[in-house]
């Protein structure tokens, strides 16, 4: 699934945004100016520079993703490359893996794989982090039209897992 406009010019790309998020996953992870972080599926990887600044990061992250965008953050080193190969030929650790809205792409059998291969790509105190949206317990403030079709794209999705 292309998903290139994703954050184009919306919310959330916006500065406010992205300060407000980093900030509350700093308070889920201890990281440090020598961390190293992994964002799969990062989009533009805007989230990930601004953590690069926001850490003073000694080294530059890795963001992969399948779109090459031409505005993608330089903050960071992006590699557009399919998650899963990715992970089976990786050899750097990290502290930090963040899957933000993204783990609902896949299907259930490599999602176990992604995790599994994530787990072995942790520093010690490492953590995978895992943000997506409960398809069930969640109001999405819509008019009819638009409430039909993501109900139908979200019921899709879950015949997929
Ligand atoms: C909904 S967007 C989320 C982007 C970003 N993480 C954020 O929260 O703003 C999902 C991203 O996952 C990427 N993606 C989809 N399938 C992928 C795959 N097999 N490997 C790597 N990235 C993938 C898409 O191109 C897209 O940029």
């Amino acid at each position: 699934m292309s998903l290139k406009n994703w954050d184009n010019k919306t919310w959330l790309s916006s500065p406010s945004y992205i300060k407000s998020f980093n900030n509350f996953l700093l308070k889920q992870v201890k990281l440090n100016k020598n961390s190293q972080i992994l964002d799969i599926g990062c989009g533009r990887g805007k989230i990930l520079g601004s953590l690069s600044l926001k850490l003073s990061l000694k080294r530059k992250s890795t963001g992969i993703d399948i779109e090459n965008h031409k505005d993608r953050d330089k903050r960071i080193i992006f590699k557009k490359i399919d998650a899963l190969k990715f992970l089976k030929n990786n050899k750097k650790r990290f502290d930090l893996i963040l899957l933000k809205q993204t783990i609902h792409l896949f299907k259930i059998k490599d999602i176990k794989t992604i995790l599994k291969l994530s787990k072995t790509l942790l520093n010690p105190n490492g953590k995978i982090i895992i943000f997506t949206l409960d398809p069930i317990n969640n109001e999405i403030p819509t008019f009819s039209i638009m409430r039909k079709k993501t109900e139908k794209s979200l019921n899709k999705r879950q015949e997929n897992y």
